[in-house]
């Protein structure tokens, strides 16, 4: 069966600099991920999973190498362009959430779907709302994300993708 490549990296580098110290986060990482697989990255606490992630995720760039998202070599892409991978391509649950604070889970959710220049969506508070009740949260589409459980907050989280 013919497989895409969906994530591609060839001897990624991150070297931090803080002063006169570097720290060599990612030191040549070769990664291919194909379509419809799952992965985990597995690894000790130090070991660069957020670091690589975070490159995955075009949410920064290594120091070399390079990194083909969709066949498309994202090193080179400015931060517009980089903003719109992002809000198409790319779904990311961080550890601490990242939502916004002071506003509905539906606000939330809808936001991405405001920003997508595609002109894919013109009724985002509906398909918001459908979101949220997708992940059991119809009752909470109002309340401001503090009132939110942890796990509730990372529903908001998934379907704000
Ligand atoms: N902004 C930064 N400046 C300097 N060093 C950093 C920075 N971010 C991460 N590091 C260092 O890079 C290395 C990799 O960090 P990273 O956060 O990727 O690890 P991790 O595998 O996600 O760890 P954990 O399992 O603890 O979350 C660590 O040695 C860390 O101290
Ligand atoms: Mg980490």
């Amino acid at each position: 069966m013919a497989t895409r490549k969906v994530i591609e990296t060839k001897q990624i580098t991150r070297v931090f600099k803080n002063g006169d110290i570097e720290v060599h986060a990612l030191k040549g990482i070769d990664l291919v991920i194909e379509e419809g697989e799952f992965v985990a990255i597995m690894g000790s606490s130090g070991s660069g999973k957020s670091t690589l992630l975070h490159i995955i995720g075009c949410l920064d760039r290594p120091t070399s190498g390079v990194y083909k998202l969709d066949g498309v070599q994202v090193n080179g892409l400015n931060k517009n362009e980089l903003a719109d991978i992002r809000n198409q391509k790319i779904g990311f649950i961080f550890q601490s959430y990242n939502l916004l604070s002071r506003t509905t889970a539906l606000e939330n959710v809808e936001l991405p779907l405001v920003y997508d220049r595609t002109g894919r969506f013109s009724n985002t508070k509906e398909v918001a709302k459908k979101a949220l009740v997708q992940v059991g949260l119809a009752d909470r589409i109002y309340h401001k994300t503090n009132e939110l459980s942890g796990g509730q907050q990372q529903s908001t989280v998934v379907k704000n993708k």
